[in-house]
């Protein structure tokens, strides 16, 4: 029998505790081994009580499941840095396996967590903070091992891009989606690390560093949020046959350089990320031998998320069984050069308000061609004085861009520039 310490008994913790009791006998099946909930420590008890959790598994602080030998997987689902660091490298450094689903933990101490766990030789395992219920660690670490990875791109958080989706639906603005997704309960009173992007950007830390073999921390991500898209941003991107989503974005170039950012791009109603709708998550794959490969399904909840924490639970039971524990480790055997924002090249999407009269357009697209910035497409539409110009760039290195767009600023046939984002899912051009 494998003896369970659970932390945290709220969402995705009352989910575990549901699925080891709803699918027992299948676990039991699968892992060769009877599966118990020994032990929870969870601040608010009634949450327990009301799964029917009896008094006598309840600790009363960490050290009754850090200091209870019987107990071989620790799993941690409270959240957060502080205690949850603590916790878990209590428990590695006790001997116990631990799961979390915690990608705050993940993005930041992921580096110390993993050499503990080498050091005491268990098994720590974190599938669900990624993606909720789609398998995608455990992919990119086994099934997908043979590949040179070129790039991962997600849409790896629910409430922006059901946000997004809503907006491209309805016509709506950002401030009208974020007051509906509060009240649905899809975004938090404060919405920050969603909408700024940050949730994302945890996420392909953790996925970059596994499909690079290099430890990336969320320092490393470049962030851009969904705050500033309006719904002209979003009605151009449709007459230019593109919609908009927060894309997290993981690149490795010949030289082995990395580039992994978070932001909203315009992808072409063709990629299969465009269909990616509503809460749903997805992460798009490329190899050198695989191709392309996608992974989709709900990145949030609490079944999907349980799911792939019992899905971890699982494996380290069939380790133990085989005495192979801490067989698959940290990846990130390699040391990468992180790329700076400046030097990431990228198509954009241009759109600002300039005088209507002759001569305007040349002397802009003089400024990008003196900065080496290639302009792909153009669209004006008239407006009483000004007019809304719309650029499509070719690809560009961002130092180029920002110094026409700063020179561009000054001309005063411009009146603002209104927005710049980026174009993913192209071949390049
Ligand atoms: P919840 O806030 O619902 O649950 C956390 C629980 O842990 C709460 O009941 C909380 O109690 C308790 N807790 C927090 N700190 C302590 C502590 N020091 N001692 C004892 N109990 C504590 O969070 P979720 O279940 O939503 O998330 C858990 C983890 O899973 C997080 O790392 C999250 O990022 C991750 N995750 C969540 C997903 C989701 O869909 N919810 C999806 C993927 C990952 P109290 O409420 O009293 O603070
Ligand atoms: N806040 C996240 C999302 C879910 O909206 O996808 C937890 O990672």
């Amino acid at each position: 029998m494998i003896r369970i310490g659970l932390l945290g008994c709220g969402t995705v913790g009352s989910g575990v505790v549901k699925l080891l009791e709803q699918n027992k006998d299948i676990i039991a099946n699968r892992a060769g081994e009877t599966v118990v909930l020994h032990k929870v420590l969870e601040r608010d008890v009634e949450k327990c009580y009301q799964l029917g959790i009896p008094a006598e598994k309840i600790a009363q602080d960490i050290d009754d499941i850090l200091n209870d030998e019987e107990i071989d997987i620790v799993v941690e689902l409270i959240g957060g840095l502080e205690p949850a660091f603590s916790y878990v490298i209590g428990a590695i450094n006790r001997g116990k396996h631990v799961v979390s689903a915690n990608k705050d933990l993940i993005a930041v101490k992921g580096r110390e967590i993993f050499k503990a766990a080498e050091e005491n030789n268990v098994d720590f395992y974190y599938e669900a903070s990624v993606g909720g219920g789609i398998p995608i660690i455990y992919p990119l670490k086994q099934s997908l091992a043979a590949n040179r990875i070129k790039e991962v791109i997600g849409i790896l958080n629910g409430t922006t891009n059901y946000m997004l989706t809503k907006m491209t639906r309805e016509g709506l603005s950002y401030e009208q989606v974020l007051k509906e997704a509060q009240e649905l309960g899809y975004a938090e009173a404060d919405p920050t690390s969603d909408v700024e992007g940050l949730d994302a950007a945890r996420k392909i830390a953790i996925l970059s560093s596994i499909a690079f073999n290099s430890r990336i921390t969320l320092d490393d991500v470049y962030v851009e949020g969904i705050t500033g898209i309006t719904p002209a941003d979003i009605n151009y991107a449709a007459e230019l046959g593109y919609v908009i989503k927060l894309l997290a974005v993981a690149k490795q170039d010949d030289e082995g350089n990395v580039e992994v950012r978070v932001n909203p791009a315009f992808i072409p109603v063709s990629h299969p990320l465009a269909g990616v709708n509503d809460v749903f998550n997805a992460v798009f794959v490329k190899g050198d031998a695989v191709g392309d490969v996608m992974h989709y399904g709900k990145g949030a909840g609490q079944m999907p998320t349980a799911s792939a924490v019992v899905g971890d639970i699982i494996e380290i039971v069939r380790n133990m069984r085989c005495g192979s524990n801490g067989r698959i480790g940290c990846t990130c055997y390699d040391e990468k050069r992180v790329l700076k924002v400046d030097d990431m090249k990228a198509r954009f999407y241009i759109r600002m308000t300039v005088v209507d009269r002759p001569g305007v357009l040349a002397g802009i697209a003089g400024v990008f061609g003196n900065n080496n910035v290639s302009i792909a497409a153009v669209l004006q539409k008239e407006g009483e004085d000004m007019a809304e110009l719309i650029l499509i760039t070719h690809e560009v290195r961002e130092r180029d861009l920002r110094k026409s767009l700063d020179e561009v600023k000054t001309l005063d046939t411009v009146g603002s520039i209104n927005n710049i984002i980026r174009l993913e899912g192209l071949d390049k051009q």
